[in-house]
């Protein structure tokens, strides 16, 4: 169970990232061509989205299987900088993401028929990015 959880989580980020790239280079692009943002437009802001949130869940479950989540916390283990990563860092900053993806995308979908979807994905999901980015245990992945 822990190790499928692992591997779904590891492969699930390629995804993620994937997903958000795709879609916040759309959304500039449909921005910067200055068209209204239209119900495909929204499907390929569901790209960002949908990985995304599925890669939520199997983190949250993972965080109480995982040895290095939830059963790892000590006062100890916070003060041990990869530890504190996989305790708190992580999972606060991934959950930070999730939540400005999801309005991102709540307000682009709002927005269709007009020009101001474009923004809202390319801010939020990008926004979102950087945050996922910083708090990735690069000291693990790609690697196994
Ligand atoms: C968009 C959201 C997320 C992304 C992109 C992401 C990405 C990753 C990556 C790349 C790893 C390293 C995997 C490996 O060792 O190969 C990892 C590990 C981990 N993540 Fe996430 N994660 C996300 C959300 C979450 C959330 C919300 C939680 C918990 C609430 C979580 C808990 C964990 C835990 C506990 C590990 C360590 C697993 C282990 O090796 O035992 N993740 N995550």
């Amino acid at each position: 169970m822990y190790t499928a959880l692992q591997h779904l989580h590891s492969y699930l980020a390629y995804l993620v990232l994937l997903g958000l790239v795709i879609a916040i280079i759309s959304a500039v692009a449909g921005s910067a061509g200055n068209k209204p943002f239209t119900d495909s437009n929204r499907k390929m802001a569901l790209l960002g989205l949908i990985p995304t949130h599925l890669q939520w869940v199997v983190g949250l479950i993972l965080y109480f299987v995982s040895p290095l989540g939830a059963s790892n916390f000590s006062g100890a283990a916070m003060k041990d900088s990869v530890s504190r990563l996989y305790i708190l860092e992580h999972p606060l900053m991934m959950i930070i993401a999730v939540i400005l993806i999801t309005v991102g995308y709540a307000r682009a979908k709002r927005a269709v028929g007009t020009n101001k979807g474009f923004r809202a994905i390319y801010i939020f999901y990008g926004i979102a990015l950087v945050l996922i980015l910083a708090r990735i245990p690069w000291n693990a992945w790609p690697g196994n």
